[in-house]
């Protein structure tokens, strides 16, 4: 039986903070770095969705500009596992024709994982059914100052004038250049905040919260963000009745 169809409902692009795993492995008495292994199955789980829903892009939030400033130990431990779980999975995620890329601040990263996150994108780049992106050393403070600084660059040679810069012009030096932008949000592990994640693309973002932390985030739980994302209204500063009148 041919796939459904994608419809309007189904959101292109869905960006997630994967938060939570270190109260999930207290709650089971285990060290942290236990719950960030956990949570692989949950990021296995959340691109199978994504990709037989029809979403077209999946960010994952891995690792933060900020996460830098956890135990010297906590950060290792979460590099290593960012090493295995790339080769152990990449394979797959070919096999199904996910195309894998990465955004942040990669020149962070030690040598080994940058080669390794290259080979993946050379690997994936042909791929088409659903791009995710796994965001690493990312900050939305940090993709916005080397998008200032990209334009700065072109206005000194010469390439770019300053009443140029416009949205657009902004948009194409971001990470998500040349993507549509996040059309829903989700952050596991209950707090409600967003923690210098998409900030310039998350501006017309529909926000959805849950408690469930993010080793608990199984396809039952990402069904109902998806199904409460279908029942919003984006209004993108409209009214309703001009939404309601553009849709017939
Ligand atoms: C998210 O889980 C994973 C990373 C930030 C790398 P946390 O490690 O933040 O888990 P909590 O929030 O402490 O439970
Ligand atoms: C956000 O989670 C970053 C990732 C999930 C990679 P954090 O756990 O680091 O966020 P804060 O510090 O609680 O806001
Ligand atoms: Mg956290």
């Amino acid at each position: 039986m041919a796939a459904p169809k994608p419809t309007s409902v189904v959101p292109r692009h869905v960006a997630i903070i994967m938060d939570g795993n270190g109260r999930w492995a207290a709650a089971h008495s285990l060290p942290r770095h236990a719950g960030h292994r956990a949570g692989l199955k949950s990021v296995r789980s959340a691109i199978e969705t994504c990709a037989k829903a029809g979403v077209e892009v999946l960010t994952l939030f891995a690792f933060s500009s900020e996460n830098w400033r956890r135990p010297r130990d906590e950060v290792s431990l979460l590099m290593s596992l960012f090493l295995e779980a790339l080769d152990r999975e990449i394979n797959d995620l070919h096999k199904n024709g996910i195309k894998v890329r990465f955004i942040g601040d990669l020149t962070q990263l030690s040598t080994a994982l940058q080669g390794r996150m290259r080979d993946a994108e050379d690997l994936t780049r042909g791929n088409a059914r659903l791009t995710v992106l796994i965001a690493m050393a990312y900050g939305g403070r940090w993709d916005l100052t080397q998008a200032a600084a990209a334009l700065a660059r072109q206005c000194v040679a010469g390439t770019l004038a300053p009443d140029q810069i416009d949205e657009v012009r902004l948009g194409q030096e971001l990470a998500l250049k040349g993507l549509p932008d996040p059309d829903l949000f989700i952050r596991t592990g209950g707090d409600q905040r967003i923690s210098n994640f998409l900030l310039w693309n998350l501006a017309y973002t529909e926000l959805y919260f849950c408690d469930a932390l993010w080793p608990d985030f199984d396809d039952a739980e990402l069904q109902r963000a998806l199904g409460q994302f279908a029942s919003r209204e984006r209004r993108f500063g409209l009214t309703s009745e001009q939404r309601a009148r553009a849709a017939e």
